[in-house]
């Protein structure tokens, strides 16, 4: 998914310990700087033989420091000077050997020495670990690593899979765009933190049979958007997603259903758990009264089938209708073609919500940036048009504003 020049003005510092995920670090340095950090590398010595300080340096167009003991920064005190400027500090890969030098606050090289070095309240670490997994795996480790997030740390990953030693398990690095969405992730503010999103997202699919069926140009883009921004701002996203071929955001719990009673199946028993209810699916309002076990087919001698339709169930009505206790903060979305406002305020009053993002479904249906108009009690409330991730942003923060404090 797009991220358009999420870390605009930020400086990163991206340190590489020695393991064979170094590879992987050079495309990270390149998303970071095409994301639009600044990015200052630091390398352990065991870096160094994995991938060159000198491609390091050719893709975040800085000099690499390898040394505390470096006469190039102004004072002669690159791990001060190093962090000074720092937004964020991202060690990867973080090796075993890192991190337990980094839970003993071990001070024996640049990397080390600038992590203790830093600023600790405006200047986050963040540690992706890549080790076999017998490595991340051993209680050595797991105590090292639960030491360093006590020491204010940010663990991304490890994920699980093949590793370069042929064996299969968890400890491999996360790949280097989910390391650059987390770092975008880590500067958004924490507006929902503590707060539980459930979002459904994409068409609903009504099979007339096996091979056919109703649906409609959603793509999922804008609830996936919004399912990522939720998690960004801190809180914990359940998605229930039609069919669309779009990746999960990181940290997002997935749901996959086809159909809109199946959306319905999927949200009812999930509905009180969360405390705030996205509704951006565009489900389908109705469905064949009949499905056909079978393929149907046209004999060419007998009229086309009648298609008798029945209505499907509104899940944003049914979900804004629990009892008080039992109800998120319910969001609402208008896909419409003429009248926007007018049909939006009516929707806003017809499904009992507090909240409806007005948008021109043709316009947007499939595209990557939209325009909508937020649609509450107190008027309407245009946002400027921009790409769907940064809107989702923007109205996680609205929601986040308008939440009662004590939502259930
Ligand atoms: N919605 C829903 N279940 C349905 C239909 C719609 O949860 N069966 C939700 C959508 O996710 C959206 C809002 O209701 O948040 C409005 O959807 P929209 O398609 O714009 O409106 P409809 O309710 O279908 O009304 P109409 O077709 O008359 O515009």
């Amino acid at each position: 998914m797009a991220s358009p020049q999420a870390l605009v003005g930020r400086h990163i510092v991206l340190g590489l310990s020695g393991g064979i995920a170094c590879y992987k670090s050079a495309e990270l340095a390149r998303e970071l700087v095409r994301a639009g950090a600044s990015v200052q590398v630091v390398m352990t010595e065991a870096a160094a033989r994995f991938v060159t300080p000198m491609t390091m340096q050719a893709l975040s167009g800085r000099p690499v420091y390898t040394s505390p003991w470096d006469a190039r920064p102004a004072h002669h005190m690159a791990h001060i000077d190093l962090t000074r400027e720092a937004d964020a500090v991202l060690v990867a890969p973080a090796s075993a050997d890192f991190i337990a030098r980094l839970a003993q606050g071990r001070a024996d090289d640049l990397l080390g020495l600038l992590c203790l070095a830093r600023p600790i309240g405006r200047c986050p670490l963040l540690l992706a670990p890549a080790m076999n997994r017998e490595m991340w795996a051993h209680p050595a480790t797991q105590r090292n690593v639960a030491q360093a997030v006590a020491d204010g740390a940010t663990l991304l990953g490890p994920d699980a899979g093949e590793q370069a030693c042929g064996e299969t398990g968890d400890g491999r690095m996360l790949e280097p765009q989910a390391l650059c969405d987390a770092m975008v992730a880590c500067f958004q503010p924490k507006s929902l933190a503590g707060r539980r999103v459930l979002v459904t997202a994409g068409p609903t699919f009504e099979a007339i049979d096996p091979v056919r069926g109703l649906t409609n140009h959603s793509s999922g883009k804008m609830g996936f958007a919004l399912a990522r921004a939720a998690v960004e701002a801190g809180a914990q996203v359940t998605l229930v997603a039609g069919p669309v071929a779009l990746p999960t955001p990181t940290g997002v719990q997935r749901i996959d259903v086809v159909s809109a009673e199946q959306m319905l199946a999927a949200v009812m028993p999930q509905a009180s758990r969360h405390q705030v209810f996205i509704a951006a699916a565009a489900v389908a309002d109705w469905r064949p009264a009949q499905s056909a076990p079978h393929k149907v087919k046209k004999d060419g001698r007998h009229a086309p089938p009648a298609l008798a339709l029945v209505e499907n169930p509104d899940i944003l009505a049914t979900v804004a209708r629990l009892p008080a206790a039992e109800r998120p903060w319910c969001v609402g979305f208008a896909a419409e073609t003429d009248e926007l406002v007018r049909h939006a305020r009516e929707k806003r009053l017809r499904k009992g919500v507090p909240l409806i993002v007005a948008n021109l479904g043709p316009a947007t249906f499939g595209r990557d940036d939209n325009a909508v108009v937020l649609v509450d009690a107190e008027g309407e409330h245009p946002l400027p048009p921009a790409d769907k991730l940064t809107l989702a942003r923007q109205l996680v923060q609205a929601i986040a504003a308008r939440l009662p404090a004590t939502a259930p």
